[in-house]
């Protein structure tokens, strides 16, 4: 499918307002393919799957192992059973380190990126609490860089798993995952990897990567919120215990004794999100149609045509590389002397949505020495006149603030 800008407001309803929408990373709009899959399973495939005999409930279990089969395509897993569904990046991250976190004790150690999103930071704090292990950072460059070579130095003989972003939501600059799973498999250290921002932007193949664990959130890869998904190398899943516990993730239960269920129903207690699954199918079918070759050219040109010029606006800072392939849509930035909560306010007076604050990764602003930032953050459903109306915007922030 080709993208104009005509079928854009077509395919994207919300958007064809005067409303400028430059937070993708947050969450993405739904195109309609979405909102009609979700609406559908209620209008026709309704039933608590995996529990009837009936045909309705057959149909519901079908359909979500339909959309179990579609993602584990998506992201090339060798099975589909080894793809669990969750509520979100947050929920999946919290099942490996929580069930992960189960084997660990005093004497081993967590390594995780100090530009992570709390959702890849807190769940390992925790684990490391609970069994005595020891939480160590690895800190990236001031412009995001993390090499394969400053990996090596930060590993040691007791480095049990590393948890890293393939794209940080500051930087948008895209981790070389492959060279990090080779460096941590060399060691004996599995490798975490948070695609939340990655899997709307790059084709992510978890075969190539070597992950070892990959987590995203279906609502920023355009599909519906309440879904999740989290990938595990099948002999690793096999060996990790339950998350949650409940109906539907046992084969037998008695006062005494539980058998839990195979792979992997084991980790999905509870009536699933079947609705969501089936939209969130119906996203990667859209996202497949438009194709990763479409998706990265249009961003990159608008990525483009935001970082050049803001650099053209004196007193503009761009977090991050300094060049606009290496931003994926994602441009942090702070204006000198302009609170970025201002920032963001005068944005919405004027009808552009973007963000300010910490970003969900407080310890990587205090790495940088700066409080808080302002995100803009693109898709594919964005236009020429989008960013020329949030440059347009941006031109104006400081005189709007009193200075010169
Ligand atoms: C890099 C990264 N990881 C994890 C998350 C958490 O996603 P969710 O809130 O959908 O669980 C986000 C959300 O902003 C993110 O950007």
């Amino acid at each position: 499918m080709t993208i104009t800008d005509k079928n854009i407001k077509e395919l994207f309803p919300i958007l064809s307002g005067d409303m400028i929408y430059l937070d993708s990373a947050a969450t993405a709009q739904k195109p309609m393919c979405v909102v009609d899959a979700v609406r559908d399973f209620y209008l026709n495939n309704n039933a608590n799957p995996m529990r009837g005999m009936y045909d309705l409930s057959i149909r519901a279990t079908d359909d979500y192992e339909a959309s179990r089969q579609v993602v584990a395509d998506f992201i090339n897993a060798a099975d589909s059973s080894e793809i669990v569904f969750t509520r979100n990046a947050t929920e999946s991250l919290n099942l490996v380190a929580d069930s992960f976190g189960a084997a660990l004790t005093e004497g081993d150690e967590i390594l995780v990126a100090t530009s992570e999103h709390h959702s890849n930071f807190l769940p390992w704090k925790k684990a490391a609490e609970r069994s005595g292990a020891m939480i160590r950072f690895l800190d990236c460059l001031p412009d995001g860089t993390m090499t394969a070579s400053m990996l090596r130095e930060a590993l040691t003989p007791a480095t049990k798993i590393f948890s890293v972003a393939q794209i940080s939501n500051v930087f948008g600059r895209v981790n070389p995952i492959a060279e990090y799973a080779a460096v941590c498999h060399k060691n004996g250290t599995l490798i975490c990897v948070d695609a939340s921002q990655s899997v709307p932007h790059i084709a992510v193949d978890v075969r190539s990567l070597d992950a070892d664990f990959l987590a995203f959130s279906g609502h920023k890869l355009y599909g519906p919120m309440g879904i999740g998904v989290l990938y595990g190398k099948k002999k690793l899943l096999k060996k990790l215990p339950p998350f949650l516990r409940g109906g539907e993730m046992i084969d037998y239960v008695s006062k005494e004794k539980t058998v839990f269920a195979e792979l992997p129903h084991k980790f999905e207690a509870g009536t699933v999100s079947a609705a969501d699954a089936a939209g969130l199918r119906a996203a990667i079918g859209f996202v497949n149609d438009v194709g990763f070759e479409q998706i990265e050219e249009r961003e990159l040109h608008l990525t483009k045509l935001a970082f050049e010029g803001m650099k053209k606006i004196p007193h503009v800072n761009i977090l991050g590389a300094d060049n606009a392939e290496d931003h994926h849509g994602i441009l942090t930035f702070t204006i000198d002397d302009v609170h970025p909560h201002d920032i963001a306010a005068i944005f919405a007076e004027d009808n552009v949505c973007i963000r300010a604050g910490h970003h969900c990764a407080q310890p990587l602003h205090i790495l940088l020495g700066i409080p808080s930032t302002v995100r803009a953050s693109l898709a594919f459903y964005n236009t020429d006149e989008d960013i020329e109306k949030f440059l347009g915007v941006l031109s104006t922030i400081r005189s709007r603030m009193g200075y010169e």
